[in-house]
């Protein structure tokens, strides 16, 4: 089983930092690598409509991260790999 990483690329969130997260991929170790599948993707629609919560977003399994950067989504990786022993 692969954990699904979903960036969002829309607009809002890619000036936000979304275009940095494009790079992820170079930030992860081989272990995370094996792990995970990277997809970018459309606006996923919360840019708007989440109170208080900001872009740039990113959803992690089923986990939706808003503010993303790198070092956060990497921690919500190994906490996913631990939860699910992979
Ligand atoms: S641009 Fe990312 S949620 Fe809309």
């Amino acid at each position: 089983m692969k954990i699904t990483v979903k960036i969002c690329m829309g607009t809002a969130c890619y000036v936000m930092g979304g275009a940095e997260l494009a790079t992820l991929s170079e930030y992860l170790s081989p272990k995370q690598l094996e792990c995970v599948e990277i997809k970018g993707v459309p606006c996923v629609d919360a840019c708007f409509d989440q109170k208080g919560k900001k872009p740039p977003y990113v959803i992690v399994g089923d986990v939706m991260m808003s503010e993303a950067n790198i070092n956060k989504v990497r921690e919500e990786i190994d906490r996913q790999i631990k939860e699910n022993s992979l």
